[in-house]
């Protein structure tokens, strides 16, 4: 299983507040990388502006296929059981879905299944002409192969950027560009480039290691030419890696881990954690929290992504892109770059 479910993902739900770490009620900014007003405070990254972007660009890229190659992009998502939050995120990726454009095909499956059946359906997914992309949602319920099931996807419709191909093809030092990549993770280069930030020569400390998030954001941010640090659980003195980075990105799933004493002043913080506290002053008797402890880091940061509004509307407008780029991908078209790179070179 994988350690840390990110961007849509629920990261340690119920974890603590760190008790100097007192949030305030103000909500997310409504512009990318909002000014702040108040001096030493960080700008906010916003997630949900700039996924409004995208979203808006992968719309248009739908209508042109359509138009001129006469192809509409197909999306399945495939379900196993009902975690509330699973079902919860597979709505939202379908809403989106449906919203650009997209042929979808839904496949819902009791946490019963066995795994011979959901393989089954995989396969017949692989064999549908009309579905360029396919989503199994993690995790999967105990006793399910959730490595075998990955597998079986063709690596043409691995929209979710999971297979060794993709991986491999992101990892390498001038590797083919991957078919896709890993949506929460290119979700956050997506922030970091639309809201001006240079990556080339950078320091980059990134927190987890998952192969959801961390590895393949590390893999990135190196093949932008940062220098990466990758810290986890087995890691000495994070605090003193951490404060060393230009660029954070805190992808660990514990509430609030990361403090402002930790960071250096001026860096860049991705903060990727969903996390839920106790929280008597709201209805519902949680609030939602990142990974970083966010009042503080404001104070000492240059950016940062706030939580709720920050990755996680990204990692749903990258699966949008990725199944783009694959119905592309089908007609021998070439990919709509993720990285761009000063000397106009984009990969
Ligand atoms: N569960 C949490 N995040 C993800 C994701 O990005 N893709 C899939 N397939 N499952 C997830």
């Amino acid at each position: 299983m994988l350690a840390f479910a990110a961007g849509l993902a629920a990261g340690a739900a119920g974890g603590s507040a760190g008790a100097a770490c007192v949030l305030s009620k103000k909500s997310a900014a409504s512009k990318n990388a909002e000014k702040s007003p108040v001096r030493g405070q960080a700008d906010l990254i916003s997630g949900t502006e700039i996924s409004k972007e995208v979203r808006k660009e992968v719309k248009e890229q739908v209508e042109q296929l359509q138009r001129e190659h006469g192809c509409q992009p197909g999306l399945a998502v495939v379900i196993v059981g009902a975690r509330d939050d699973s079902s919860r995120y597979v709505n939202m990726k379908k809403k989106a879905a449906a919203e650009v454009g997209f042929h979808s095909v839904d496949v819902a499956l009791p946490e019963t299944v066995t795994e011979a059946v959901l393989l089954a359906e995989v396969a017949k997914l692989n064999a549908n002409p009309k579905v360029h992309g396919i989503l199994v949602q993690l995790p999967l319920p105990k006793g399910i192969d959730e490595a075998r099931v990955l597998r079986e996807i063709l690596v043409e419709k691995d929209v979710d950027g999971f297979s060794a191909a993709n991986i491999g093809n992101l990892c390498l030092k001038d590797g083919s560009p991957p078919l896709a990549v890993p949506c929460t993770p290119a979700g956050c280069i997506e922030l970091l480039q639309r809201s001006g930030v240079e990556v080339a020569g950078k320091d980059a400390v990134v927190i987890g290691r998952s192969n959801i998030v961390g590895m393949p954001v590390a893999a990135l941010l190196q093949s932008m030419n940062a220098t990466v640090t990758v810290c986890h659980s087995r890691t000495k003195d994070m605090k003193a890696k951490v404060q060393n980075a230009d660029i954070v990105v805190a992808a660990l799933g514990k509430a609030e881990f990361v403090r402002g004493d930790w960071l250096k002043p001026g860096c860049v913080v991705i903060d990727v954690g969903i996390n839920t506290v106790p929280d008597a002053s709201k209805k519902a008797g949680v609030r939602m929290v990142g990974d970083v402890c966010t009042e503080e880091a404001k104070a000492v940061a240059s950016k940062i992504t706030p939580v709720p509004g920050g990755v996680g509307p990204m990692t749903i407008a990258m699966l949008l892109k990725n199944t783009v780029n694959l119905a592309r991908n089908s007609l021998v078209l070439p990919r709509v770059p993720l990285r761009k790179e000063a000397n106009g070179v984009n990969h």
